[in-house]
């Protein structure tokens, strides 16, 4: 399907969604959005893609949410604008898909938050990252208060969210909010090697295993090693658990087929 605000692409069981929007540095208004949300959803329906990527046309992944569309909004146009970012930032979180953010510049606010909901992110050496709200007399409103403290602890999130200060892309690694610092001209093409080696692997049970991470850290430990469980043995009912160990006992590589 065509999209105004963003760029799709798919390429070796790789989904490209490249949020263009460069003069505004990818402010993230509620047309933006709700491309995003179709754009993960059809990605995910593809059968021949196994990892989805998001990044940002220009020097901004994304500068946060639209301020100018944000400006004369009423208490219940915010609520549902926030609504809608909660269900873009779940949509990717729930995804079968693994989603990378490659983070190319800014990342604030609206922006830092789209990248915590990803699995793995991987920021060029210039990228500024931060929840700079309460600057703007608002508190985040996709995520920020609460997948913020659960990523880099309560501590570091409040000082954070109150001083509304950025951090660089090598602090924000120290955090625990980036996975991998690269050069911003290598940027893409590292992201690319990463996202290829994931497409690699199991679907079925990249799927599993971001599903047993998202949802254990929430649930007490009895209960999500239950989970553990549950999932483990299941795979044990999937061609990928035969050939992957059938593989390794023929000293070859596997031929996953995500079933
Ligand atoms: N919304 C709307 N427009 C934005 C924007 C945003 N979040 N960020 C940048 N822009 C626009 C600017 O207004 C400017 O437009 P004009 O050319 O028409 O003036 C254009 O993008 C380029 O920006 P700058 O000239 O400001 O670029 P810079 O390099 O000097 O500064 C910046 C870059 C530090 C990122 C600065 O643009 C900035 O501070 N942006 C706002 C960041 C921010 O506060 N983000 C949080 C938004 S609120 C939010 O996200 C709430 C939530 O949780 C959902």
């Amino acid at each position: 399907m065509a999209y105004k605000n963003i760029l799709v692409e798919k390429k070796d069981g790789i989904g490209v969604i490249k949020i263009n929007r460069p003069k505004v540095l990818n402010a993230l208004n509620q047309e933006t959005i709700k491309e995003i949300t179709k754009a993960v959803l059809e990605l995910e329906k593809d059968a021949k893609i196994k990892v989805g990527v998001i990044t940002g046309e220009g020097k901004a992944f994304i500068a946060g949410a639209d301020i100018s569309a944000m400006v004369n909004m009423t208490t219940l146009q915010a609520k549902e604008f926030a609504e809608h970012g909660h269900n873009m930032l779940n949509t990717i979180e729930k995804s079968r898909l693994p989603f990378i953010a490659a983070v190319n510049g800014y990342a604030l606010g609206g922006g830092c938050e789209t990248l915590m909901a990803c699995d793995i992110v991987i920021a060029g050496k210039s990228a500024l990252l931060g929840q700079p709200e309460i600057n703007l007399g608002i508190s985040p409103g996709f995520g920020g208060t609460q997948r913020l403290p659960r990523l880099v602890g309560r501590m570091k999130a409040k000082e954070l969210l109150l001083t509304g200060r950025n951090v660089s892309a090598e602090d924000a690694q120290s955090i625990g909010l980036v996975n991998m610092v690269v050069d911003d001209e290598k940027l893409i093409e590292e992201t690319m090697k990463i996202a290829g080696k994931i497409a690699g692997k199991s679907s079925v049970q990249n799927c599993f295993i971001k599903e047993l991470v998202n949802k254990g850290v929430d649930l007490d430990l009895n209960t999500a090693n239950a989970l553990e469980i549950s999932y483990f043995s299941s795979s044990f009912s999937t061609q990928d658990q035969k050939e992957g160990m059938k593989a390794f006992l023929e000293k070859r590589k596997p031929d996953f087929k995500g079933k």
